[in-house]
């Protein structure tokens, strides 16, 4: 069965996307409704708010990708959906949706991980990317690191006992007083700082590739709260880049630390925080100084959109992980 071309749509969180893929590579549309305005308001994603804004939303993205796509139904081989993990109240909508079209247009529905949809987003960047390689995933949700064995095929050698790193930068910026969405704002304000201005923690883990920001989230608690009493010496520029070393340094270390140890000749970063300056450039040097290859995907691949779902579902065509119209969103849906 050749599943060519395919629309997928992703839900799972504050973006209400669609996008027309073909050969799991070439993106003929990328549509994102973005919620940011209305989240904005409540200073983080509010689900019952993310949920009613997909539902008027999500009918006309989908004709927007299929229109920008210049492909009617007919002319589709899939329809493909993140249907977990999220926020299920939003996921429901995007699932319902895919289902009702693949119902109505006969064709088969393949459910997506998300984090499989971040680490596929690579497929799309690089067109000679091919499986084995090493994959950093930083997202609102996950800090892994994972071997990538194959098409689908994945290995979780690392992850975050704590906080996602996203969480991390987002709980950060909400102490500093930016505004949603935290982590580019931190990372906005942390380019104005100096790194090295304040001794924060970096949390020593049982886990070699394992990572832990609780801690250095306390010691920016303390800091802010200094500089509030006008204690200290510091500003919040400086708190935000010595903050954002104090994540994208372990990030970058142990990801190349397991890229050497697992003998892996090609690094990938995923997920939203791949957006952030520093994490990109730094992964980018530390890579090259070991003659490892450093993939790291262009921004519009990097936060939530549905082309890296339709990506995903493709590379997944010859698992037969088609599903049933029972199919249901999974907030809690395990990748391994
Ligand atoms: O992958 P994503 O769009 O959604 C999830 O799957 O979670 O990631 C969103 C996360 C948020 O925590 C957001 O603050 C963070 O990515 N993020 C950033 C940057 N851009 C987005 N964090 C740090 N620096 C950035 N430039
Ligand atoms: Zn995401």
């Amino acid at each position: 069965m050749s599943w060519k071309r395919i629309l997928a749509i992703e839900t799972s969180c504050d973006e209400t996307a669609a996008a027309v893929v073909e050969d799991g590579r070439r993106v003929l549309s990328n549509v994102i409704a973005s919620q940011i305005d209305v989240h904005t308001l409540y200073g983080g994603v509010v689900p019952e708010i993310a949920s009613r804004q997909h539902v008027e939303a999500i009918n006309w993205v989908v004709d927007r990708a299929l229109e920008e796509a210049d492909t009617g139904l007919s002319e589709l081989d899939a329809v493909a959906v993140t249907s977990g993990p999220g926020l299920v109240g939003a996921l429901l909508v995007g699932v319902n949706t895919a289902k009702a079209l693949a119902y109505a247009a006969g064709l088969p529905l393949i459910p997506v991980h998300h984090i499989e949809g971040h680490i596929c987003a690579n497929y799309i960047a690089h067109d000679a990317l091919e499986p084995p390689f090493l994959c950093l995933v930083a997202s609102g949700g996950h800090s892994h690191i994972i071997h990538v064995a194959g098409y689908c095929e994945y290995r979780l050698l690392g992850q975050t006992l704590d906080d996602a790193a996203g969480e991390a930068f987002d709980k950060a910026a909400r102490v500093l007083g930016l505004p949603y969405p935290g982590g580019p704002a931190l990372d906005s304000l942390a380019e104005k700082g100096n790194p090295a201005a304040i001794p924060l923690p970096r949390a020593k883990t049982e886990g070699r590739y394992d990572f832990s920001f609780s801690g250095v989230k306390t010691s920016l608690v303390n800091q802010v709260q200094k500089m509030r009493r006008g204690t200290g010496e510091v500003s919040a520029e400086d708190i935000a880049a010595s903050f954002r070393m104090a994540v994208v340094q372990p990030l970058v270390e142990k990801t190349v630390l397991a890229a050497m140890e697992t003998q892996a000749n090609t690094v990938a970063l995923a997920g939203g925080v791949a957006s952030n300056r520093l994490l990109r450039d730094m992964l980018r040097d530390a890579a090259l100084v070991k003659g490892i290859r450093c993939v790291i995907p262009p921004l519009w691949l990097c936060t939530d959109n549905a082309a890296m779902i339709a990506s995903a579902a493709y590379h997944r065509r010859s698992l037969e992980k088609q599903a049933a119209l029972t199919l249901n969103a999974d907030p809690n849906m395990q990748l391994f």
